[in-house]
């Protein structure tokens, strides 16, 4: 889950590089590095931690004139996040960038070893360059011996690599990891691991598949598919609105997603609805003939949703469903019968975990459906059919306005599967319908909320934890918000179902354990608030989230008075989102980049 860059051309390379970095750093950033080959010379710069750093080493570096660079920004996996196991990695007169994992690097470190290679640092990506030169000593050219090398590689990654003796080329693998291609207006070309760092540079773009390799003069695109045959590049056109990537004004990315989430819901619901019904133009009603249960799988954020929207599948659909932790499927040996349709639910669409599951699951036969935030991903690329929850770009690593439209979707495709099966009336399904239009309107964040949940946020700055308790879709949304809070406060917080606290949990109630009660009116009310006053009555201290004022509650914040539970969902969400992200502010944390984490996860 690294990020990579590459160029080739007579801009300022330099800058090309570190603004690619910048847009992927939020991917990784343990480290970073550049490498550029200019007149059979590499100058290079690497720098532990964030980007800053790097372009403060690389500030005197200006490169002018043809040049030919690399560039990667580091999400430590094999080896501490050190300078030495940064990329671009060097053997004799190369240098490579990788993004993902090299499964067999240890036996091919070992023979590389004997045959006399010296190594400096732990990582699996250095076997790539060792192995590259080992073979170019045999090879008829420096392509001759990349295939060689990519041909010996297991495991998962997108590699960009450039030699002394080709000064004017880049070669490029990709296999599980993403990987693109760009060219502008001067028929310059670049490269990255997602489209970010190309959007105002690149009108065009190639998305690479699995298995291609080849590489990149000034004058040539040159593609190879797994079996060596040679590919005509498929330009796609690239979007150019950069501005939704930016802050405009917010305090972190993430406070500018959560505020976002009102338009993005407009958007995942543009052209889906009428007044009496869900319309999905992607999909094929077909899709879900012989289905008698949905399995749904995911990891982290994107798994709360897949959950919350179990219920909901069930209730509405009346639909057999079951939910999967990914990384925990893999290894199930899951039974997977063909009535099953395989769900998976990605903000990323390439999260190694949930993409195996999907293969998994191809392999099997099953129908499979993708609900996702970036068209053109691996997942949209793989699954059979795939809704797109149109959120946009998510920078802040706690992911926030892509939950909030994953759900959406969701819940659209409960209601377009209970059409189906008539499970629900249609006068039902009009009223749901009505509900979802409501949505954006309550996502609205007013001054006062905002401003209540930053003075009550100071008082949860310590204690020995936190419990988010809920019932039915609120236990989701408190497994969520306890995600959240750990995230980005590194407070430990767990979510809990409000009725199994009396089965252990509530041994810990004490003064210095925060609950956060999820309390909505039209869901389990009572049953709710008896759960909550045995937790107040061990003198847990208790901030409830309810339209009905709750006077056991040490703090109190009040939510509309909404006709239904699934607005009351949304507008829970909200708040629970904005008190982690005050409470890390408080503590000083960086909102975006936390600590130890990643945006995109394509590793096991
Ligand atoms: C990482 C991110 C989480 C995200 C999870 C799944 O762990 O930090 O925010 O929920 O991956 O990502 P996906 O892109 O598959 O939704």
């Amino acid at each position: 889950m690294c990020g990579i860059v590459g160029y080739l051309g007579s801009k300022k390379t330099k800058d090309i590089l570190l603004d690619g970095l910048q847009e992927l750093e939020y991917r990784g950033y343990d480290s970073a590095g550049i490498a550029v080959l200019q007149n059979d010379d590499f100058s290079v710069y690497k720098a532990v931690g964030k980007l800053i750093n790097l372009q403060e080493k690389a500030s005197s570096f200006d490169p002018t004139g043809f040049a030919v660079g690399i560039g990667h920004t580091r999400w430590a996996t094999h080896g501490k996040p050190t300078e030495l196991n940064a990329h671009p990695h060097l053997g004799e007169c190369s240098y490579v960038v990788h993004n993902g994992i090299i499964e067999n690097y240890a036996v091919l470190k070992q023979t590389l070893q004997k045959n006399g290679a010296k190594f400096l640092s732990q990582t699996d990506t250095e076997v790539i360059v060792h192995l590259f030169e080992k073979e170019l000593k045999s090879s008829a050219s420096a392509f001759d011996a990349f295939t060689k090398t990519v041909s010996q590689l297991h495991g998962s990654f997108a590699i960009l690599l450039v030699t002394k003796s080709e000064d004017k080329t880049i070669f490029f693998a990709k296999q599980g990891s993403p990987m693109i291609i760009g060219k502008d207006a001067d028929s310059e070309k670049y490269f990255a691991s997602s489209d970010t760092p190309l959007i105002g540079r690149c009108s065009e773009v190639i998305y690479l598949d699995d298995g291609d390799y080849g590489y990149v003069t000034p004058d040539e695109i040159a593609i190879f598919d797994k079996d060596s045959k040679k590919k005509t590049p498929y330009f796609s056109k690239l979007s150019t609105n950069k501005l939704s990537a930016q802050k405009s004004g917010f305090r972190f990315f993430m406070e500018k997603e959560i505020y976002e989430q009102s338009e993005v819901i407009v958007d995942t619901l543009t052209g889906r609805i009428t007044d009496k019904e869900i319309h999905f133009e992607e999909l094929d009603s077909r899709l879900f003939e012989g289905i008698n249960e949905i399995k749904l799988c995911a990891c982290g954020t994107s798994y709360h949703a897949a959950l919350a929207s179990s219920y909901l599948f069930e209730r509405y659909a009346k639909i057999r469903v079951s939910v999967e932790i990914a990384s925990e499927f893999r290894y199930k040996e899951p039974l997977l019968c063909k009535d099953t349709l395989f769900v998976v639910i990605s903000q990323s669409g390439e999260t190694a975990d949930t993409l195996e599951t999907l293969k998994m699951a191809k392999k099997a036969g099953l129908k499979t459906l993708v609900v996702c935030n970036v068209d053109n991903s691996s997942m949209v690329r793989l699954a059979d059919a795939s809704l797109l929850t149109r959120a946009g770009i998510e920078k802040g690593v706690a992911s926030t306005k892509a939950f909030a439209t994953q759900l959406v979707v969701l819940w659209m495709l409960s209601l377009y599967l209970a059409k189906i099966k008539s499970s629900l009336s249609s006068d039902e399904i009009a009223r749901q319908i009505s509900l979802l239009r409501e949505v954006p309107g309550l996502l609205k964040i007013k001054e006062e909320l905002h401003e209540k949940i930053t003075r009550l946020s100071k008082r949860y700055l310590h204690g020995h934890g936190f419990f988010f308790i809920g019932r039915d879709v609120f236990y989701p949304l408190a497994l969520e918000g306890a995600l959240k809070l750990k995230e980005i406060s590194y407070l430990h917080a767990e979510g809990y179902p409000s009725g199994e606290m009396k089965h252990g949990p509530i041994a810990l109630a004490d003064p210095e354990l925060f609950t956060i009660a999820l309390l909505p009116r039209h869901m389990l009310y009572e049953k709710n608030k008896s759960n909550v006053e045995e937790l107040s009555a061990r003198d847990s201290t208790i901030c409830a989230i309810s339209p009905v004022e709750f006077d056991k509650a040490d703090d109190y914040v009040k939510t509309s008075d909404v006709k239904d539970y699934m607005l009351e969902f949304f507008e829970m969400m909200v708040i629970v989102q904005l008190l982690s992200m005050e409470i890390a502010i408080r503590l000083g944390n960086d909102v975006d980049m936390p600590r130890n984490l990643a945006k995109s996860v394509t590793v096991e």
